[in-house]
């Protein structure tokens, strides 16, 4: 079997990558900064990692680099959770949602960079965003008081179902999320979805109940147009109850999940507190990332990218047996599709209340396990997309898991789960149709992670600071970290011409290997944190709400609090 094991295990490091073939386009410019767990945090689930962020920098000789060389450079972030758990670890366990602990739940803040200008922030499905500083990677702040967000346990550390892709604003100039507070436990866990608006500065949020929803899963992703949020639950990773409560996970995923979309005005004119109403539609089968395009002149247009019979919450046991009855050799890792990949673009109309299905792209002999995607995230690129950039794990499975197939035996199609792994590609669609325009088909022992559109000429004239002289996803490079167990190396493509195979690929030295990544952003320079007012832990962590705390445990967060204060100051 040939996914790379080293990625549920490889420890991070500061790597000098250097040009293996071809050749780095001298235009190419930037940083890439990715998220992932790290795989020293105890559990059994390896998406629960503490998050890190990894930075490359796309000019040779950068940040520490030796001549012609690639930095990439990595930090833990050293959140509140994190140094509370570093002084204190037994007050730590691994939990059903992530870690928890004696202090509340830890933010792992591992799954996506998000820039905004030029500050980064980080994100993940139970937590707030929180920003780090471009340049050493440290935390800087998290997003609104915990006292605000709410808290599903009491604790220090607040317990937030959020989504891990937040959107910022480029005209009204806020970050756009959403809670999830639950409003019903049993027979299972149903969540209400509120808007949430940050405005950058300060520790306060505002936040809108959508009165007419409830989903049982997580809203991994959020979208929005010029006037219309869409929230969605991805029906890819539901809590479960009975799960949390120790038993054996019986929920699965919906086939199908109302999109709620509500329009910017209104949250502009209801007073933050009060209900507003959201239109409806319903998409199939689930999907876990979809993005609308911005421009909503013509319509809503948005595209959904599938994971049929992915279920991100049933993790890999290492007791289970694959699909063929072997022992399986990714314990830790999330059971992958038992259905091939799709992704559509549908218009929503919300006067009349009607949907169209406007393209559909699906190859059950090529396309399973759409993973990660990427598009030209500039205001220009988001108005007028040309060109959408996929990552596909191929049809893997050993990670098809007897347990996963009994779960869902009256859904999945055996007679199409074959016996031989296919490999990954990177393909790029037509943002408006899906039609193919490049495909690159990996080695079967390749694992291509998250695309990362970087466009030509940031900044030029007339254009914003994220976007290239000729906007929408084309003109530029896509570049794909891929890991491997022979090492790890980073292809750089013509976002027109992927299909070429990579312009340059970098590789590490002496084949170091790399943790599994999530997603990744790309911003065009990286500087420090510029100032802002922000939340501060003491701000949370004030003499009063640590009287709540054993003595021990309260004099581990004192300290916390004066280190962090020093720097946040
Ligand atoms: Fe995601």
């Amino acid at each position: 079997m040939s996914l790379p094991l080293s990625m549920l295990a490889a420890a991070p490091a500061d790597l000098d990558l250097e040009v293996a073939a071809g050749e780095m386009p001298a235009a190419i410019g930037g940083e890439i900064f990715v998220s992932a767990p790290d795989p020293a945090t105890p559990g059994d689930y390896r998406l629960f990692g503490e998050g890190l962020v990894f930075r490359l920098s796309l000019a040779p000789g950068t940040h520490g680099a030796g001549e012609g060389r690639y930095a990439w450079r990595h930090r833990r972030i050293d959140t509140p959770s994190v140094r509370l758990r570093d002084k204190r670890p037994a007050a730590f366990a691994p939990g059903p949602t992530g870690m928890m602990s004696s202090y509340g739940a830890p933010n792992l803040a591992n799954t996506a960079p998000l820039p905004w200008g030029e500050r980064m922030f980080v994100t993940w499905d139970v937590g707030r965003p929180l920003e780090i500083d471009p340049v050493t990677l440290e935390f800087v702040a998290e997003v609104g008081h915990k006292d605000q967000w709410g808290s599903f346990l009491p604790g220090l550390l607040p317990f937030v179902f959020s989504t891990a892709h937040p959107v910022v604003d480029p005209e009204r100039g806020c970050m756009w999320t959403v809670r999830q507070l639950p409003s019903e436990m049993a027979p299972r866990m149903v969540m209400q979805p509120w808007v949430v608006r940050w405005g950058g500065e300060g520790p306060d949020i505002d936040m809108w109940p959508v009165e007419n929803a409830r989903v049982p899963g997580m809203m991994h992703t959020i979208t929005q147009t010029r006037d219309w949020l869409l929230l969605a639950e991805s029906g890819m990773f539901r809590p479960d109850a009975g799960e949390i409560a120790g038993q054996d996970r019986s929920v699965t995923n919906d086939a199908a999940a109302t999109v709620y979309l509500v329009r910017k005005d209104l949250l502009d004119q209801t007073p933050p507190g009060q209900a507003v109403v959201a239109e409806e539609f319903v998409v199939a089968p689930e999907f876990g990332h979809y993005y609308a395009r911005y421009d909503d002149t013509d319509g809503i247009e948005v595209i959904f990218e599938h994971q049929e019979l992915m279920d991100l919450g049933l993790k890999i046991r290492p007791q289970d047996r694959d699909l063929l009855g072997r022992p399986v050799d990714l314990p830790g890792f999330y059971g992958q599709g038992m259905a091939p990949a799709a992704a559509s673009v549908i218009s929503f109309d919300p006067e009349s209340g009607k949907q169209n299905d406007i393209a559909v792209l699906r190859d059950p002999d090529r396309y399973w396990n759409l993973q990660l995607s990427t598009m030209d995230w500039s205001a220009e690129g988001q108005s007028a997309p040309t060109l959408h950039h996929i990552v596909m794990h191929g049809y893997r499975p050993q990670t098809i898991t007897q347990r996963a197939l009994a779960l869902y035996e009256d859904r999945v199609d055996r007679s199409i789960l074959g016996d031989e792994e296919t490999p990954a590609r990177l393909i790029s669609v037509e943002r408006d149709g899906l039609g193919l325009v490049g495909d690159h088909e990996y080695a079967v022992e390749d694992l291509p992670t998250s695309p990362t559109f970087v466009p030509r000429d940031p900044g030029a004239a007339g254009r914003s600071r994220y976007a290239g002289s000729d906007p929408g996803g084309h003109d530029g490079w896509v570049v794909v970290p891929v890991l491997r167990d022979a090492g790890f190396h980073v292809d750089v493509f013509d976002a027109a011409r992927a299909g070429d195979g990579p312009v340059c690929t970098l590789a590490a030295p002496a084949g170091a290997q790399v943790p599994l990544l999530l997603h990744s952003a790309w911003m065009p320079s990286a500087g420090s944190a510029p100032d802002a007012d922000r939340l501060r832990f003491a701000d949370e962590a004030t003499d009063e709400a640590l009287t709540a705390l054993p003595d021990d445990l309260a004099a581990a967060a004192r300290e916390v609090r004066s280190d962090l204060d020093a720097r946040q100051a």
